[in-house]
């Protein structure tokens, strides 16, 4: 059933996924307080790639201890993580997933009581009820660079078959590219430089032969709102640096929303992209069951799903479906989210 899900799905350069179900990154802040991998999470990975999904996008993973976001969430900021990722790895291959970890920076999202200092972002900003961040210094951008590229080599030391920039939801990667955050004067104003920079850099720690992922959300898409939205011309030129850059799939994250239109008019997020970009689409957004993921694939919108909440309440989602068996699936549940903080796995059989 739902055929169309179960092609294989090439990300680059000969590297394939079984299926074009992708599990999407989830935070769970089931590490340890410095960020160490736990059975639990290996349980957790080992679980979803034998209930079949293709690829496993591992949760945001903080590259540098200033760019941490969550107590108890994953980290990749030196040699120390490399083996915990390994043990994901092999988990996932034991199934026959693909595994690959979102690096990331929290940038403004995050506190002074869990970082030990003021968070940091491309300029003074303070986000909701986050702390208020300084603007970074050039050197501190650079070393940042450094830093992405440093967790991109470890991810390879510990066998991961792709790398993903988490470049969306208002983290570091994204604060650079907001109009309404960055207003910085030197050469990091310019909205794409910080990441085409951190692409560039990441590429040339994985090799030409490894799939680069960005995931990107766009922050504000109302021609007249006064946030200084995205705009076609301005996701063309961010989509373009960052193709140039290295950028191979993207992982387009809209919410709950991955089939409404943007900027005004009636065309979905990802056929926007399509019109800037030939690379492979993976959609994040509200597939919670079989019918409307393969829906979405099989009307041209995606070339590849990526599911978070329904992999929450059931790990086996993806074989389910697979046998036609969508009745056994297990829906998503607000509380099964709740449970995990309890330390729980909600979609174990
Ligand atoms: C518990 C939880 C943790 C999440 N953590 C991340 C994360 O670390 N990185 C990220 O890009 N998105 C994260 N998300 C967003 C999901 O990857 C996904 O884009 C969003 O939930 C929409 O997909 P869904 O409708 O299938 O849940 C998280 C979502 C949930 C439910």
């Amino acid at each position: 059933m739902y055929d169309n899900l179960f092609t294989p799905f090439p990300l680059a350069h000969g590297v394939t996924a079984p299926n074009r179900i992708v599990m999407g990154p989830m935070t769970l802040n089931q590490a340890t307080e410095s960020g160490h991998i736990t059975p639990w999470i290996v349980e957790w990975y080992r679980r979803r790639a034998a209930g079949g999904v293709g690829a496993i996008v591992g949760a945001a993973v903080f590259v540098a201890q200033n760019g941490r976001g969550w107590p108890n969430a994953v980290g990749i900021a030196d040699n120390s993580y490399t083996e915990g990722w390994r043990e994901c790895v092999e988990a996932a291959h034991a199934s026959g997933a693909l595994f690959g970890p979102q690096l990331f920076h929290g940038g403004a999202s995050s506190h002074e009581s869990l970082l030990g200092h003021q968070p940091l972002s491309s300029s003074e900003w303070k986000r909701g009820d986050f702390d208020q961040a300084r603007a970074m210094t050039g050197g501190e951008i650079e070393q940042t660079i450094q830093d992405f590229a440093d967790g991109a080599r470890r991810s390879i030391e510990a066998g991961c078959d792709f790398v993903e920039l988490h470049g969306a939801h208002s983290y570091l990667l994204h604060q650079f590219w907001r109009g309404d955050v960055n207003h910085r004067t030197d050469k990091w104003g310019e909205l794409t430089a910080f990441p085409a920079a951190v692409t560039k850099a990441v590429r040339e720690a994985i090799g030409p032969n490894v799939p680069l992922l960005y995931r990107f959300s766009v922050h504000s898409d109302d021609p007249s709102a006064a946030d200084n939205p995205v705009t076609p011309d301005s996701l063309a030129e961010f989509l373009h640096a960052l193709e140039a850059a290295g950028v191979d799939v993207w992982d387009i994250s809209c919410w709950h929303e991955s089939r409404r239109g943007y900027f005004g008019t009636d065309i979905w997020l990802p056929d926007w992209v399509a019109k800037f970009s030939d690379k492979p689409r993976l959609v994040a957004g509200n597939f919670l069951t079989p019918d409307n993921a393969s829906d979405y694939v099989a009307t041209g919108h995606a070339e590849a799903v990526a599911l978070a909440r329904a992999l929450i309440s059931d790990a086996e989602w993806a074989s389910k479906a697979h046998r036609g068996d969508e009745e056994a699936i297990r829906p998503y549940d607000q509380a099964h989210w709740k449970a995990i903080t309890t330390g729980i796995d909600p979609g174990a059989a």
